[in-house]
Formats: C-alpha cells, sequence, structure tokens
C-alpha cells in the first residue's frame, strides 16, 4: 500500500501556486447536464473525486476529453440516463450533486442515497425537503432515491433549516428551470456557491443574491454551453498556509482570494503568524511562538469545518491551552487521536476539543482518517522529531492534486512510497 513518509525538521520557505476548487469543480461539473452541449472548465484540480464525478457524468452518457491537466471538455448533449449506480455514489457522497440537474433536464433522477463517511452521517433530508417544496416527489426502494415531477417543477420559497451547501447547491440547480421564481432562505454562502452561481447565470440562468443567506432563482427555458474558470481553491490553500504557520519560515501561496479566508487568517494573526494579502496570493511568516486561540466552526463565512484539522495541528504546538468547537460534522475530530500518537495533547468532550500545546511533536505512525485530517497529520509531520508515516493516503488523492510534490517543492523531505499491506500479511 502507499504511503507517505515525511522527515521533520527542515525548513518549509518558498511559493506554492494551488488548484481550482474541488468543492466547486464537482458541482460545475454536474451543473453541465442542464446545458446540453460542449462546456469547457479550466483550472479543474486533477484529483481523483473529479475522476470519479467524470465516471458518474460518463455513465449517464456524456462524452469528456481531457484537453488539458486541468482543462475538461464536457459534451453533455449525449446523456440519455437519469441514473447513478451505487458504486459511484458511494465512493463519493458530492456524488448526489446530480440529483437537482437531472431533475431539471429529466424531471425525474435516481440517485443512489449517500452512505455516510468518516465525519458524519452527511444526511440529505434538507435536499429532499427543499425539492419537495419545488413539487418534486420521492419514493426510496433498494437503497435508491427515485425523484419525479408529476406536475413539473413550480418555483417556491425554501427556509433551509441549517446552511447547508450541498442543499443550496441542489435546489439552486433544480430551480433555474422551475415555473416562477424560487427563493432560498437560510442559504449556505460558500464562495464554491458564488462560482456555481456564475457559471449558471454564464449560462443564462437568473440567479441573484448568491454568497448572501437569501438566492433568488428566476426560471428560464434553457441554458447554453459555456467556458468557465474554476474558482481557486481556499482550503487547499488554507493548507499550505498553516504549513508555512506551523514551520515559521516565509511561504507565499497563490491562485485563491485572500478574501475566501477571511476569519482563517485573521485566527492566523491572533496566533502569532505574519499575514500579508494580494489581490490572488497570501504570504505567511511567523517569527514568535505560536500562540492558543479558541476556534468554532460554522457555515462560511464563519471558521470553515475544512481547515479544523489543519488549525489544531497549529494549536498543538501553541504556547498554552485552546478549545476547538465542531458545529457542522458530528464527528470531524479523528484528527486529534492521531494527532495524539505524535504526542499532541488533546481531550475530546462532545463537540469540544480541548488542546493544551506541547512544546514538541514526535514522528509516527498514523492514519488519515479524512483528506483534510490526512494534510494535517502530513503538517504535523514537517515538524515532528523523526519520521512520520502516513497510511490510508488515498484520502488525501481525493482533494489535494501533487500534494507531496508542492511540499517537496518547499524544502520538505517526503516522498511516496509503497510499504507491503500488514492487512495481507498470512
Ligand atoms: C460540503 O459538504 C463540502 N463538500 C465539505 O467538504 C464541507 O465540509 C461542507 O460542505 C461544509 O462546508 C463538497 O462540497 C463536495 P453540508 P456538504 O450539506 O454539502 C448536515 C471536504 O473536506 N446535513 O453543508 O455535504 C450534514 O450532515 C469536504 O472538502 C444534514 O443534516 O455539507 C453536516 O453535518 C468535507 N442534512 C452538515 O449538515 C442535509 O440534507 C453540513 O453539511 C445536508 C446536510
Amino acid at each position: 500500500m502507499d504511503v507517505i513518509r515525511i522527515e521533520g525538521g527542515h525548513p518549509i520557505t518558498g511559493e506554492v501556486s494551488v488548484e481550482g476548487a474541488k468543492n466547486s469543480a464537482l458541482k460545475l461539473m454536474a451543473a453541465t447536464i442542464m446545458a446540453p452541449g460542449v462546456t469547457t472548465l479550466v483550472n479543474v484540480p486533477d484529483i481523483s473525486d473529479v475522476h470519479i464525478m467524470g465516471k458518474v457524468l460518463k455513465r449517464l452518457g456524456a462524452k469528456i476529453d481531457v484537453a488539458g491537466k486541468h482543462e475538461l471538455v464536457i459534451d453533455t448533449s449525449s446523456v440519455d440516463s437519469c441514473e447513478t449506480p451505487y458504486e459511484l455514489v458511494a465512493q463519493m457522497r458530492a456524488s448526489t450533486a446530480v440529483l437537482g440537474p437531472l431533475i431539471s433536464r429529466f424531471g425525474e433522477a435516481v440517485v443512489a442515497m449517500p452512505g455516510g463517511c468518516n465525519i458524519g452521517a452527511r444526511k440529505i433530508d434538507l435536499h429532499i425537503l427543499g425539492l419537495e417544496a419545488l413539487g418534486v416527489h420521492f419514493s426510496f426502494d433498494h437503497g435508491n432515491i427515485h425523484a419525479t415531477t408529476p406536475n413539473g417543477l413550480k418555483g417556491a420559497t425554501v427556509t433551509l433549516e441549517f446552511a447547508s451547501v450541498g442543499a443550496t447547491e441542489n435546489l439552486m440547480m433544480a430551480s433555474v428551470f422551475a415555473k416562477g421564481v424560487t427563493t432560498i432562505d437560510n442559504a449556505a454562502r460558500e464562495p464554491e456557491i458564488v462560482d456555481l452561481a456564475n457559471m449558471l447565470n454564464e449560462m443564462g440562468a437568473r440567479i441573484t443574491g448568491a454568497g448572501s443567506p437569501v438566492i433568488e432563482i428566476e426560471g428560464v427555458d434553457e441554458l447554453h454551453p459555456v467556458e468557465h474558470r474554476v474558482v481557486g481553491d481556499r482550503i487547499e490553500a488554507g493548507t499550505f498556509l498553516a504549513a508555512g504557520g506551523l514551520v515559521g519560515d516565509p511561504m507565499v501561496v497563490r491562485g485563491f482570494d485572500p478574501a475566501h479566508l477571511g476569519l482563517v487568517l485573521k485566527k492566523f494573526e491572533v496566533m502569532g503568524i505574519e499575514v500579508e494579502r494580494g489581490e490572488d496570493w497570501c504570504r505567511v511568516s511567523r517569527a514568535g511562538e505560536l500562540l492558543p486561540t479558541d476556534i468554532q466552526t460554522l457555515p462560511f463565512p464563519g471558521f470553515p469545518t475544512d481547515m479544523q484539522a489543519q488549525t489544531m495541528c497549529l494549536l498543538a504546538l501553541a504556547s498554552g491551552e485552546s478549545v476547538v468547537t465542531e458545529n457542522v460534522f458530528e464527528n470531524r475530530f479523528m484528527f486529534a487521536s492521531e494527532l495524539m500518537r505524535m504526542g499532541g495533547d488533546i481531550r475530546i468532550q462532545g463537540h469540544h476539543a480541548i488542546v493544551h500545546g506541547q512544546k514538541a511533536l514526535s514522528g509516527a505512525q498514523v492514519k488519515a482518517p479524512d483528506l483534510r485530517g490526512g494534510a494535517a497529520l502530513a503538517m504535523a509531520g514537517l515538524v515532528a522529531d523523526g519520521i512520520t508515516t502516513i497510511s490510508d493516503i488515498h484520502h488525501i488523492d481525493r482533494g489535494y492534486e501533487d500534494f507531496v510534490e508542492k511540499l517537496s517543492s518547499l524544502g520538505a523531505v517526503i516522498e511516496r512510497t509503497e510499504v507491503p499491506d500488514p492487512a495481507l500479511d498470512d
């Protein structure tokens, strides 16, 4: 099996560019179903989740050319099925992002119920409730969701119980062809939502308010294909900036909008990291010690849950006690258990993690619990004494392109290597 092996203690400095956002690209790909014809997406990250979404679209009948490492040419004129198979949805929960587009295009959809994952149950009840308000009828059997629209799609006002990113996106896409106006209240405000609304509007949709808590969609008759550039990945950027803040040497991260990491960068400054913000770049460095602070994750513009593990890694080496509160997912502290193997002093109490900063961490064999926790373990390995070996790195490959190569270009002594899989020992 593949592992990442890191020797800690080396300077990590220089410049790195991030790719297009995973959490936008996947939805943009799904949205191409709504505009029959050839849409070109540029700045698409070359990661396994994008490859899986490509398989989902091909299974639906689309044709996809990889025109360059970060360019997808997607022809959805040949999409002739509205069924997504379990084996693909089980591999990637985000496959449910085709629900809205399929209902919009065909008036029906069959999508496998997504299973849970390491960080939580990942229900889609808010998607279902919102879509029912638009006139979608659901039935469930054999692990599949069957959606039909016997009376077509009619605009409605939907107030989301929680500002769910996925529910907001599916509702926005299902409303584009609905008769009349749809209002989504308590909508998620993530930059990836704005990117999706921008592309849909470029295709001919009439969406206003994306990025605010109230999104309004005026139904139109059709969409046309476009060329669209995926917004820069703020979480990949935040991950490298956290690594820079951890090691302390100057690091510049390019290819994203620092305004998309507003609260994260402010918290980094509270923790003693110097932050310089450019138009599409950010520079971090640190002269003094890391300082403790409290973090609580919330929907955007609150502190992003996808930066929780990386920030906990910083706090594990801060000069005091910090409390990290995870309000978005019910089980996103597995990273903490792995960090304790490296000497982290963390006590979990419900959805709080009390972090006692230590002077140092020690290298150990650890397992990536999810993609962000895996990246945070690599961060810890950069500063830990000795060797850190990370297994289950398929999690990291889901959302980080050339992760090892990028850290190596910054000076990390890191390699991806094959080790015998102990589970196969006789
Ligand atoms: C998106 O997941 C992201 N994934 C996640 O990123 C991110 O952590 C999350 O938004 C929050 O920002 C993609 O965009 C592919 P939610 P999503 O719907 O849409 C509960 C990463 O690391 N909920 O906002 O699934 C849900 O269980 C990944 O890149 C319901 O209860 O997030 C969770 O506790 C991890 N019912 C919370 O809301 C629903 O119908 C947030 O979910 C929907 C959600």
